[in-house]
C-alpha cells in the first residue's frame, strides 16, 4: 500500500480536478480529488486546518521559513498530529533574503518582496541556520537531523518524539 503523504504549503495542482464541494472558486476551505488517483488537495489556511487523519509522512518545501516566529510551536503541533505514531517528516527550505529586501532590518523576520507587476509585499522569511533549527526541534523533542547543501539551502529528515504521540 503506498504511504500516504501531506504535502503543506503546497502551489495549486496542475490538470482537471473535481471540487467535492463543488464552490472551490469561492470557499476559502475545500477539497478536490483527483479523478485518476485518490489524491487530495485541500485548500485551506494552514493555521486554521485540522487533519481529519494521520500520515506516513509530512513534507514541506520552502515553507518552514515562511512560519511566523510566533506560530513555530503551534506548527510543529500541527505536524504532530498529522503523523502516524511511526511517521517521518521531510522538508527542505533556504535561508536566502537579499540585502534589497531586509528593508525592515537584518534581525527582522519580515522582508520586502515584489511581484512581477512591481507591487510589494511584507514576508515572513526567517533565515534558519541549519544547526540551531536542528538543536531547536530536537530539543522541542523531534528525533531529526538538518544536513545543509551547497549555498543557503538544507533539508531535514527525521521523526517526532516520543512525547507527540
Ligand atoms: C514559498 S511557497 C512554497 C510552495 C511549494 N512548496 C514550492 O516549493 O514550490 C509557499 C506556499 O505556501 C502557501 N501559503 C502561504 N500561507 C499559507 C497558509 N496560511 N496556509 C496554507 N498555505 C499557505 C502560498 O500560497 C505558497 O504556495
Amino acid at each position: 500500500m503506498p504511504a500516504a503523504l501531506v504535502p503543506v504549503g503546497a502551489r495549486r495542482p496542475p490538470g482537471r480536478w473535481r471540487c467535492l464541494t463543488g464552490r472551490c472558486r469561492h470557499c476559502s476551505s475545500c477539497s478536490t480529488i483527483s479523478r485518476r488517483s485518490r489524491r487530495r488537495f485541500i485548500r485551506a489556511d494552514i493555521f486554521e486546518w485540522v487533519p481529519d487523519r494521520r500520515y506516513d509522512v509530512v513534507f514541506f518545501g520552502f515553507w518552514l521559513s515562511h512560519v511566523p516566529p510566533e506560530r513555530f510551536e503551534s506548527f510543529r503541533s500541527l505536524v504532530a498530529d498529522c503523523l502516524k505514531p511511526t511517521g517521518r517528516v521531510f522538508f527542505v527550505d533556504d535561508a536566502h533574503r537579499t540585502a534589497e529586501e531586509l528593508v525592515y532590518g537584518e534581525s527582522s523576520s519580515l522582508v520586502r518582496r515584489q511581484l512581477h507587476d512591481g507591487t510589494p509585499y511584507r514576508v515572513v522569511k526567517v533565515p534558519h541556520e541549519p544547526k540551531a533549527l536542528e538543536r531547536r526541534l530536537q530539543q522541542l523533542g523531534w528525533r531529526i537531523t538538518i544536513t545543509p547543501t551547497s549555498g543557503p539551502f538544507f533539508w531535514g529528515a527525521g521523526q517526532l518524539g516520543l512525547n507527540d504521540h
